[in-house]
């Protein structure tokens, strides 16, 4: 597959959006505002090697750990609905992805959701994983720093 246009405007959305969620949960830290863009940059672009969208996250992680990237879990398991440890970092990452459209829009989660849902079909896993996601997200703790950014 291929980096669309699209895509690469959700990256950058992500990335900053990243950046900003990383700036409520730790106000003084700039260097992690720095590393949360960069990872938001990186989330994706396993798009660009794999044969099957699914495996996006897994093979750009591995790419990443063959570089020594520090955040390469997080990338592997971004999107995944079944993780038990949450890093902050995994956190950011998810919220920032699950409130940034397609072509890089600011969304609310259930805005997200709702496209979701017209992309794929109302039954479709992608549709189904996103609002068990959402409500994950939702109902962890961390998730209160967010008010008034999501
Ligand atoms: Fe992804």
């Amino acid at each position: 597959m291929m980096i669309t246009p699209a895509r690469w405007q959700h990256i950058l959305g992500v990335a900053r959006r990243a950046k900003v969620l990383a700036e409520k949960l730790r106000p003084q830290d700039e260097q992690f505002a720095q590393d949360m863009f960069l990872l938001g940059m990186l989330h994706d672009f396993g798009y660009e090697f794999s044969e099957e969208p699914g495996r996006h996250p897994e093979i750009g992680a591995e790419i990443l750990k063959r570089q020594g990237y520090r955040y390469w879990q997080e990338v592997a398991n971004h999107g995944s609905v079944t993780v038990t440890e949450v890093s902050d970092e995994l956190f950011i990452l998810s919220c920032a992805d699950m409130t940034t459209g397609p072509n890089g829009e600011s969304f609310t989660m259930q805005e997200r959701i709702d496209n979701m849902s017209e992309r794929y079909g109302e039954n479709s896993h992608a549709h189904k994983k996103a609002i068990i996601g959402a409500k994950r997200l939702q109902s962890d703790p961390r998730f209160r720093y967010f008010k008034g950014v999501l």
